[in-house]
């Protein structure tokens, strides 16, 4: 054959792979509002920046029939490509090829396009559509997954790894992305469980739908499993863009830095968002908002454990993660939940080089008998180990209430906190006002003429004394107590100066954190 003829053969070969599971099943995807694993990730990547590779592997199976089935590319693609310019490794299950289930090969293409990840140091990003371990491969299946989940873990903290849930979900197409750092669901598109609806029926009898089981809503709402909810695979990938211009690289290095823009100030005023009664509520998004670069914040998280908040800005162009009590949603308590994801979010910044601004405004751990005994001690210890752990620059200010166990988790001077802010409402103290005059001065309250009387007096007593930050900045705990209105000069200095900043630690295997 001449080498046009071979040339010729081998478009007739790609065109016959590239047709996934046919037209039927590509049909059926598309009726479900899917797009394809190729128009995935082609929406996803730069313009013509996809370089596809293992087009020709085929699968191993050989039992019930398997070795009479051709499955294109074994049902899933992998290849390398650019996002604004930077280089990732990338994958997408096709569905239309066994339910995207998970062979021999199959699992032998990911871990493959996942190596050169590691290799080459750049983010890999999984898109799953998948119905997890491909049973007629038994145990092959299962091992294929387990050299994923290994793989998952070595990656972990070097380079980022992001996972797109685009289809049902099942068994090990959910594991792995849980050990990756961020997931993606659109809603009515994704679902994810380790066993679906069916399985259920027959073990326990239960019947529910895949959606109300693991749908888009349930993952990002209610187990937290999901980082991000989208409405279409569209928004889901300009929010895959948008995280990634947050986030550097690998860990060797620092987030790219952007252009310095000012905030949107006519939009976002510190003095209007901030309530003047200390009682009242407001929603902290507005000041990050207001110190931010462009007041441009993207939430991580945004649907669950609200009572947190958590995510990327950037301050005169450079990138920090800002995690901050939400006085909108239970006070800006610390729970299990929000304690599980303010902790993550702390090292996966420390971890990537990112520097953690914390805005404080809390009553402290939440009280209650559910909280106890859903483990609050355990988890609450995860942001204590958290930030006394990390050693990226770590400013904090506090806003508002700073008060017991939540003064000093939300990364006080005592957890190594560089650089410690307080507006002039903050209240420094072991607990609030309130409580704290019932308790210490409970006999002068009852022992009194008009015990009403008394107890206001105290709680003014007390407020005068201790709810304030005066007390916390004469031992120098708080660093400086600040102007509102120059948050952002202070942030932005103290980030400059503590760009080089080095901070070792004891030399340990790993630490035994409290999950
Ligand atoms: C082989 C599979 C498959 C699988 C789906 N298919 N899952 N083939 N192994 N695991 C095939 C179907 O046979 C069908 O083939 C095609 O994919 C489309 O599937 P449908 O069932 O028609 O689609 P849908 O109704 O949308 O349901 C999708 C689904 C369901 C919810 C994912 O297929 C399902 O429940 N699959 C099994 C899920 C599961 O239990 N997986 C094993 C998990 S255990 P045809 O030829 O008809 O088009 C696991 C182990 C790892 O993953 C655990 C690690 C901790």
């Amino acid at each position: 054959m001449s080498v046009k003829q071979k040339t010729i053969d081998l478009r007739k070969r790609m065109q016959e792979a590239l047709q996934g599971g046919g037209s039927k099943a590509i049909e059926k995807q598309k009726a479900t509002g899917k797009l394809t694993a190729r128009e995935r990730i082609i929406a996803l990547l730069d313009s013509n920046s996809f370089f596809e590779y293992d087009l020709f592997v085929e699968h191993s199976g050989k039992d019930f029939d398997m070795d009479k089935k051709y499955l294109p590319g074994d049902g899933v693609l992998t290849g390398t490509g650019t996002i604004s310019g930077h280089p990732v490794c990338i994958y997408a299950q096709d569905f239309t090829v066994a339910g995207g289930s998970l062979g021999y090969m199959h699992a032998k293409k990911i871990t493959k396009i996942m190596d050169h990840a590691m290799k080459l140091k750049v983010p890999i990003i999984g898109i799953n559509d998948s119905g997890g371990a491909r049973i007629q491969e038994g145990v092959n299946s299962l091992a294929g997954y387990g050299e994923i989940f290994y793989r998952n873990t070595q990656a972990s903290g070097v380079i980022p790894q992001i996972s797109v849930i685009l289809g049902p979900c099942a068994g090990g197409a959910v594991y792995s992305p849980a050990l990756t750092d961020f997931v993606f669901v659109v809603d009515k598109i994704s679902k994810m469980f380790i066993t679906g609806p069916e399985v259920i029926k027959t073990v326990l009898g239960e019947e529910i739908s895949m959606e109300e089981l693991g749908g888009a809503r349930v993952q990002a709402e209610l187990t937290g499993n999901a980082h991000f909810f989208a409405e279409s695979e569209e928004e889901c990938f300009e929010q895959i863009k948008k995280l990634v211009s947050f986030i550097p690289w690998n860990n060797t290095k620092k987030a790219e830095a952007f252009p310095k823009k000012s905030p949107k100030t006519k939009s976002y005023k510190i003095d209007s968002i901030f309530p003047t009664n200390p009682q009242l509520p407001y929603d902290v998004r507005s000041i990050i908002r207001a110190i931010s670069d462009d007041s441009d914040f993207l939430e991580i998280h945004e649907r669950w454990a609200a009572n947190i908040v958590i995510g990327f800005a950037r301050l005169n162009g450079q990138s920090v993660g800002f995690v901050a009590n939400q006085p909108l949603v239970l006070a800006g308590v610390l729970d299990v939940d929000s304690s599980d994801k303010a902790a993550r979010f702390i090292r996966y910044c420390n971890a990537f080089n990112i520097p953690l601004v914390t805005l404080v405004d809390l009553p402290g751990y939440l009280p209650g008998i559910d909280q106890e005994h859903a483990g609050v001690i355990r988890h609450g210890a995860k942001v204590l180990y958290a930030y006394s752990e990390a050693t990226v620059p770590k400013l904090t200010v506090i806003l508002r209430k700073a008060y017991g166990g939540g003064y000093i988790a939300m990364c006080s001077n005592h957890l190594r906190a560089d650089f410690v802010f307080a507006w002039p409402t903050a209240e420094i103290a072991v607990m609030g006002p309130e409580g704290a005059a019932n308790i210490i001065f409970k006999n002068e309250i009852i022992n009194a003429e008009n015990p009403e009387e008394m107890r206001k007096k105290k709680i003014a007593e007390y407020k005068k004394k201790f709810a304030n930050p005066y007390v916390a900045a004469a031992y120098g705990y708080v660093d400086a107590v600040i102007d509102p209105s120059e948050t952002r000069h202070f942030l932005i200095h103290a980030l400059d100066i503590s760009k080089d900043k080095q901070e070792t630690r004891p030399y340990k295997k790993h630490g035994i954190p409290p999950f």
